[in-house]
């Protein structure tokens, strides 16, 4: 995307004055946990945001510098990879929910759920996206003399005009991981390795033929605040359902489990489809609460609508 970064105000706004086209995307330039994000719908909202972040210090040293950037329009997906710095073995695609309310509506936050494979990747744009992104950025590394070596994020948008890359992140994602690894068949310690050693062209990497889709269960207050002391229940409930539940911002005392953080649970499934993976992870969910408990209720809706027009 087209961007610039300020850490003048002043020149951050009258930039700002000289854009017409809106959203307007402003970013904090440094790590905000994923929520160093604002969307601004007007030039009103933009101002403030650049305010927030240098004169406000939102992000505290993350926002010393912003980034201005042209909004991306398409539909998000996270390709992540294995890389050993030269062979590149991608991962099942996945695609991410940022924003807090259902129907992508409110505020940003680090991750409200995934499911994978993402339908919005096709086999041609995997093609793509391996030969135009991920390719040349580990082909960059190692001929500037620092072969990046592990898992490497891809955070793509899919425009009209083909994948564009929103960010890069040299880690797993969140909540990605919780929907990605577990299709993985292959031993990932074996993997790592191989990615440490050099020898990944070597390894086999193989993936389940399913689906799985992850909702993050967050506390009361998120993603601006977090509530924190509550006691979680039904955990077991959840777990019998064969539901992965991944704990985060949660707490354990005397065997009972309490909320301590924004995003608390991560709920996994995997079934044979789509459909079924969303239906046996939202079961896993209901099973779980406690006072102040948020959710999506929308996690793959964008997969299952896409898979539907396909047929
Ligand atoms: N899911 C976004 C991230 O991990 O950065």
């Amino acid at each position: 995307a087209a961007y610039e970064t300020f850490t003048d105000e002043k020149k951050a706004i009258s930039y700002i004055k000289k854009k017409k086209k809106y959203p307007l995307v402003i970013k904090a330039d440094g790590l905000a946990s994923g929520k160093g994000v604002v969307i601004a719908e007007t030039e009103e909202q933009a101002v403030q945001a650049v305010r927030d972040m240098l004169e406000g210090k939102t992000f505290g040293s993350a926002g010393e510098a912003v980034v201005i950037e042209e909004f991306m329009e398409g539909e998000e997906a996270s390709v992540l990879c294995f890389t050993d710095g030269t062979t590149i073995v991608p991962m099942i695609s996945a695609q991410d929910h940022k924003r807090i309310g259902d129907g992508d509506m409110g505020a940003n936050t680090g991750g409200m759920g995934a499911y994978a494979p993402a339908p919005v990747m096709t086999k041609e744009l995997d093609k793509i996206v391996y030969d135009t992104i991920l390719l040349p950025a580990v082909k960059a590394m190692k001929k500037e003399g620092c072969p990046f070596r592990g898992c490497l994020y891809a955070g793509l948008m899919i425009t009209k005009e083909g994948p564009k890359v929103v960010e890069f992140n040299c880690r797993f994602g969140d909540p990605e991981t919780e929907a990605v690894l577990p299709l993985l068949e292959s031993d990932l310690a074996r993997i790592m390795l191989a990615c440490a050693k050099g020898t990944l062209k070597k390894e086999k990497v193989e993936w389940k033929n399913a689906c799985a889709v992850d909702v993050v269960l967050a506390s009361e207050g998120y993603p601006a605040t977090h509530s924190s002391g509550e006691e979680i229940v039904g955990l077991e409930e959840a777990k019998k359902t064969g539901c992965l539940v991944f704990h985060a911002g949660s707490m354990k005392k005397k065997g009972r489990y309490f909320v301590n953080g924004g995003r608390v649970l991560n709920v996994a499934a995997v079934a044979p489809t789509l459909k079924e993976a969303r239906d046996k992870a939202y079961e896993g969910v209901s099973k779980i609460s406690w006072r102040g408990m948020q959710y999506r209720h929308d996690i793959a809706d964008k997969g299952l609508k896409r898979l539907k027009k396909r047929k």
